[in-house]
């Protein structure tokens, strides 16, 4: 991950001094999230691998939606020549961040991301190979009508062999009040805090906190007001909107049952306690 270079000074040092350079006070909490949260690598291999298998060429050009630090974006820029990618988020200084952090450091290939302050309920001009909604960001639109609309838009700003790729999480698990913590590799503690679930609308409020060796907590370093999608649910809206081909891709195990991180289309799985997957439609 880009961020790794430019943030981890320890990489010669010993665990504890890993451990002690993170605490609430020194650290950004967008560092913290693309180390803990986001895998661009894995995301861009599916992306542009699925695109490959369905339109039989590379994709040039990508349309990042909920683009944040648009690390996305970066990825998908540095996989390939000639690639350009557009990144849409309303949120001002997380942009600016990623500009300044994410895409400038990319030198004379930076020209080919522009970042947009810009509501995703949008149709663009420029139409697009792939558009992307990752993190599951489009839980924000709690009503049918409001996910519909949104479709509609990602529809009509791809081009005639486009796609659209959201991912998805569920399970049992995601329906209780749970706190999941999980350590991070550069020595800080990631909490997936999941603060209430409303059986009757499926609503979900969700915060991250992050954890250090030292101090105190950095708490509610993000939260998540969403309502938890269905994979019939979306997939029932994009096929209403046009989108054809419109598969959940389910992650393979292994023969020990372990994660794979290969995604291919299912129709029918092992009920889990918790799992991640992508859909996929087709323009
Ligand atoms: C969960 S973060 C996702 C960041 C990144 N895409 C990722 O995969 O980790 C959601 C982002 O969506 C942005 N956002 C929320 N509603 C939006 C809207 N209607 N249009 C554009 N961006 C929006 C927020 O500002 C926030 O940066």
């Amino acid at each position: 991950m880009l961020m790794i270079s430019v943030f981890s000074p320890w990489s010669e040092s010993s665990n504890m001094a890993r451990k002690s350079y993170w605490s609430a006070k020194k650290s950004d909490p967008h560092v913290l999230y693309q180390l803990s949260v986001q895998n661009v690598e894995q995301e861009e291999e599916f992306l542009s691998g699925t695109f490959e298998k369905l339109r039989g060429r590379k994709p040039l050009t990508l349309r990042e939606d909920f683009c944040g630090t648009a690390l996305s974006s970066v990825q998908f820029v540095k996989m390939g020549e000639g690639r350009q990618a557009v990144g849409f988020d309303l949120d001002t200084e997380v942009l600016a961040w990623g500009q300044k952090h994410n895409v400038d450091p990319l030198g004379a290939d930076a020209d080919r991301i522009h970042l947009q302050e810009k509501n995703v309920v949008s149709v663009t001009r420029k139409k697009f190979d792939i558009c992307a909604a990752m993190n599951f960001s489009y839980f924000i639109f709690k009503k049918r009508n409001e996910l519909l609309k949104y479709f509609e838009c990602v529809y009509k700003s791809l081009n005639d062999e486009g796609i659209f790729v959201l991912d998805i999480y569920g399970g049992s698990e995601a329906q209780v009040v749970l706190e999941e913590k999980r350590e991070v590799d550069e020595g800080f503690t990631y909490v997936w805090d999941q603060a209430a679930y409303n059986p009757i609308d499926n609503s979900v409020l969700n915060h991250i906190h992050f954890e250090f060796a030292k101090g105190p907590k950095m708490s509610r370093a993000f939260t998540y007001d969403w309502r938890l999608w269905t994979p019939q649910e979306v997939v029932e809206t994009l096929a209403e909107v046009g989108f054809k081909n419109v598969e959940v891709y389910w992650e393979l195990e292994d023969e020990d049952g372990e994660e794979t991180g290969i995604y291919e289309p299912a129709k029918v799985v092992e009920n889990q306690e918790g799992w991640l997957a992508y859909i996929v439609g087709c323009r």
